[in-house]
Parts: structure tokens; sequence; C-alpha cells
């Protein structure tokens, strides 16, 4: 078997001190907002698993059947020996893109959820014990420095996470990208389209309450790590489609007044009945706006591939 190999570069410290001034910043501004990728400890990255089965939730399974039809074009088209993936989770759907890359000897999943990320490789080993797997656990959006892998290069960034950056992080984030990317190299983006609302609604607001408590579980996370005393029956989970940003922007309502106090930074905030914080957006796209973003990044779009309801996006691009 292949050595598995685990690169923290987030240091816990970093990750603490980001923590602190991400909670700070956000809730001292109005309105509240708390910073999304903090979402992802052991318990939420376990809860947006669950999420990807339920049957509202439409993105991965629609996203699954792209890469099903098209891995085996994918492969032709890029010829891959190493595969980069950017918010890896499970890499389960990536399966399909790995099973189909006939000269794939690298891949390099790339998280801020160690679990996430040791539960995808040993699943993954198990089935491909020829596979160098080299895990990342890093900030996608704080510069990446990559290990020198063999090229070409597919840079995969699948799920529909790239909406959950506003649209200047998108940009920076795009910008940061492309610089990753050498002649021959390619990128492969998951997007999720613009749709009738209450679908899209419903994608995050399940009747099951998943979607609530994975929104809440950031709460759980700050009281843990700052000490803080939050109690998410206190609050609860809001959806709603905002048409002119064409995002989903999830919200966590105070059900009373409250105050919440948080040692680790010395802070005390007071909540009034009903007012909200913003936790996440879930950006919607349309292929225009996607070949412009890209473009803007001077990354062309060379592919764009739906599933059959033309539900969700996979595009590939390369560099402009
Ligand atoms: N790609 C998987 C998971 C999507 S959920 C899928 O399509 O199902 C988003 C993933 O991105 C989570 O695993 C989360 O831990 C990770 N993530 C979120 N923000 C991140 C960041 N800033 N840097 C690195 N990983 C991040
Ligand atoms: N990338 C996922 C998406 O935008 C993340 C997600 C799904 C999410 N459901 C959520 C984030 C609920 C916050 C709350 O679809």
């Amino acid at each position: 078997m292949s050595p598995f190999l685990l690169t923290r570069t987030l240091p816990e410290d970093a990750t603490d001190a980001a923590l602190r001034a991400d909670v700070l910043q956000g809730l001292t501004r109005t309105p509240k907002t708390l910073p999304p990728k903090w979402f992802y400890d052991a318990r939420g990255s376990a809860l947006f698993d669950e999420i990807t089965t339920l049957p509202e939730y439409y993105p991965t399974r629609a996203e699954r059947e792209i890469l099903q039809t098209r891995a085996a074009e994918i492969a032709a088209v890029t010829d891959a020996r190493t595969l980069i993936e950017l918010g890896s989770g499970s890499s389960e759907k990536t399966r399909h893109l790995i099973d189909a890359l006939p000269s794939l000897h690298t891949y390099v999943p790339v998280d801020v959820s160690e679990s996430a990320l040791t539960g995808a490789a040993n699943t993954l080993l198990a089935s491909r014990p020829a596979l160098d797997v080299h895990a990342l656990i890093a900030d996608f959006t704080r510069g990446l420095a990559l290990p020198g892998t063999p090229g070409p290069r597919l840079v995969a960034f699948l799920g529909g996470t790239i909406g959950n950056l506003l649209p200047a992080e998108r940009a920076a984030f795009l910008t940061s990208v492309r610089a990753l990317l050498s002649p021959g190299d390619a990128l492969l983006l998951g997007t999720d389209l613009v749709k009738d609302e209450s679908v899209l609604v419903s994608a995050y607001d399940d009747g099951a309450g998943v979607t609530a408590a994975f929104n809440k579980n950031v709460l759980t996370v700050i009281n843990r790590e700052l000490g803080a005393d939050f109690d998410p029956d206190a609050f609860s989970h809001v959806a709603v489609w905002d048409r002119e940003h064409e995002w989903i922007e999830m919200r966590l309502r105070s059900r009373a007044t409250q105050t919440v106090k948080i040692p680790a930074l010395d802070l005390a905030v007071d909540f009034e009945r009903h007012e909200e914080m913003r936790t996440e957006v879930s950006a919607k796209f349309r292929e225009d706006g996607v070949r412009a973003e890209l473009s803007a990044a001077d990354l062309k779009l060379t592919h764009w591939w739906t599933d059959e309801r033309g539900r969700f996006a996979l595009s590939l691009s390369v560099a402009g």
C-alpha cells in the first residue's frame, strides 16, 4: 500500500486565532454574521454528509449524475496525472473521476476538516492501494501551497462550494486557482444553477431538520472553542432566496431577547427578539455568469455539462 500523507498547513493555533478574529468581527457588526468554514468540525462534516442524502437536497445527486455521464470525457480531455480537489469532504462523488482517469498517479484532497480527510483517504486506499494520496489540511481561501506532483494537473472544486463564497471572495479565489495552473492543466468546477425558488428553499430547509442542525452546529463549535454559552435551541434556522443576488441565505434567528457570553473574546453579545444573523450564502449560477467570472480570472471555459434536468453544471476551464 502506498503511504497516505496528511499535511497540515493550518496550524491549530492559527485556526484558533482565525476563529476568534472571525467571530469577534462578525458578532460586533450590524447585521451580525458568522463565517461559514467553521461549520465543518467532525459533527458538521457528518451532518453535511447526511444532507447530501436528503430527498430535498438535489445538488449532490445532480452533480453525481454529470460525473457518471462525463467522467470518461473529462479523463480524455485532461489526461490528468494529479487530481487536486478543494473542499473534498468525503470524496464520495470524486470516485467516478478517479476511477475514470487511467493515468492518475496522485490525489491531493484539500479540506479544513481533518476528520473528513482521514475518512476519505482510508475509504479510497482500501480499494485503490496504489494511488498516492497526499491530503492537505488547509484553507483554500488563504493561498495554497501544493506539493510538487506530476502534471497534467486537474483541480476539481465540486459540490457548488464556490457559491458559499461572496462575489469578491470568488474573484480572489479563482485568481489564486488560476495561478496554480500550468499549460495543459485544467479546472473542473461544480456550480448549482438558478431555478424555481421553492425547490431551492426546500434544499436548504429540509423536512427532517438536518440542515437546521447543521446551521446551528456553528454555535456548538463557538461554545466549545471559545467557551461561549450559545443555546442552540434559542435560535431557529432560516433559509431565504435573495433574488437580487441570486443566492440562498442561511440565517439563525434569535427566538428571544438574549445575551450570549463569549469569555475567550471577553465579549457579551446582545440579540434582540427575532434578530437574524447570516451564517452562509449559497449562490446559484447561470452559464454566462460562470463564463464571465472565469474569464475575469484569466480562465477560459471549454466545456459546460449539466444533468438531464438542468439543475446543476460542471464546467471545465483552462488558463486563458
Ligand atoms: N466536495 C464535497 C463536500 C462539499 S461541502 C461534496 O461535493 O459533497 C464543503 C466542503 O468544503 C467541506 O468538506 C468543508 O470542510 C470544506 N471547506 C469549507 N470551507 C473551506 C475552506 N475555506 N478551506 C478548505 N476547505 C473548506
Ligand atoms: N456547499 C453546500 C451548498 O451550498 C453547503 C451547504 C449545504 C450548506 N447545505 C447547507 C451550508 C446548509 C450551510 C447551511 O449547497
